[in-house]
């Protein structure tokens, strides 16, 4: 049965690429037309994107991720006991799962404990999805897996119209940080609105600390966040006939303590045309700028306040020992 449904997926998901690329294409058009122009950081992660992803999180200043995984090791217990409430089988749904590294940790703690879920994890990349759906169940026998290749919400309700369990969330790392604030409570009200109470969502905020530290993490001496910047030019190049001369731009990484919003841009060194397709051309200016991401830091209180506004009440707040970062669990009411 499991299998039968993993084939099924991979098959929708192969169908779903094509769109994804269309979708690519009007996207990047879109927000190199507008002034300021903008690339979506959902384009990030490609086969390249994920690798150097992958580096990023492996270099010393890149931090939420090992506070992260610091929590999701050290807590496992703590969190696996409130998410598996009174032990009703639940649906365990990973919003851009990625390597589900640190919810490995998780998905252990709960086979081990023998709670009755299934595991749905949601990518953008179907390079991820693909790869979870083979590697989790040899990693984590007894594993029930279906991956969904898509984005968030369509295949959130993908996930409602295979199941009617039960609901827990994940939606880990930077996630929700990569979103304006405005749009990050717009986003969990959404969310709300895919579930029932009771249902859960596990979230992770990258909180405010020194303005130093944050700007460093965004700014690494290796160098890999500017290649991971340069990297979605180099995708349309490959995926949208582009002709960017990636040595044109330059990695521009800011932070600001007060507002809390760590943003990246990649500014052009000279004034310069790219075509895209030969069916655009995106002229830029000698430095214009392109916005390209943004992670946003939070208080404690001001992650209170988003629950509290979507109508989720937050009934546990987990920690690394630094507090550099902070994973909370809601419960929709
Ligand atoms: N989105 C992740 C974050 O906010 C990963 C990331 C780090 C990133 N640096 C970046 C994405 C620069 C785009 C550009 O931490």
């Amino acid at each position: 049965m499991k299998n039968i449904d993993t084939t099924v997926t991979q098959t929708e998901s192969n169908r779903a690429a094509k769109s994804i690329t269309d979708q690519f294409y009007e996207d990047v058009i879109a927000g190199l037309t507008e002034t300021p122009k903008h690339l979506s950081s959902k384009y990030f992660y490609d086969a390249n994107g994920d690798k150097l992803f992958q580096d990023l999180m492996n270099c010393d200043e890149y931090y939420p991720t090992y506070c992260e995984l610091e929590i999701f090791s050290d807590k496992t217990a703590d969190i696996c006991k409130a998410i598996t409430g009174n032990g009703d089988p639940f649906d365990l749904i990973e919003l851009g799962a990625g390597d589900a590294t640190k919810s490995a940790y998780l998905l252990k703690y709960l086979l081990d404990n023998k709670a009755d879920f299934t595991y749905l994890p949601i990518d953008i990349s179907s390079n991820v999805i693909s790869y979870l759906n083979i590697a989790l169940p040899i990693t984590l026998p007894g594993l029930q897996i279906a991956g969904l290749n898509g984005e968030y919400f369509d295949m959130l309700e993908k996930a409602a119209s295979i199941s009617n369990k039960r609901k827990v969330l994940l939606f880990l790392g930077s996630n929700i940080g990569n979103m304006p604030v405005s749009e990050a409570e717009v986003f969990c009200g959404k969310l709300r609105s895919h579930l029932s109470p009771g249902d859960m969502l596990l979230v992770g905020f990258d909180l405010k600390k020194n303005p130093k530290t944050i700007l460093a993490a965004y700014n690494d001496k290796e160098g890999i966040t500017k290649r991971f910047n340069l990297n979605l030019l180099e995708r349309i190049n490959r995926e949208l006939k582009g002709d960017f001369d990636i040595n044109q731009f330059e990695h521009y990484p800011t932070y600001d303590p007060e507002t809390g919003a760590c943003k990246s841009y990649l500014v052009s060194l000279v004034d310069q045309k790219v075509s895209i397709n030969n069916t655009a051309t995106i002229s830029f200016l000698k430095d214009e700028y392109i916005f390209m991401e943004i992670s946003q830091k939070f208080t404690v209180a001001q992650t209170d306040k988003m629950a509290m506004d979507s109508a989720f009440k937050p009934i546990y707040h987990f920690y690394d020992s630094k507090k550099w970062f902070t994973d909370v669990i809601w419960v929709a009411e």
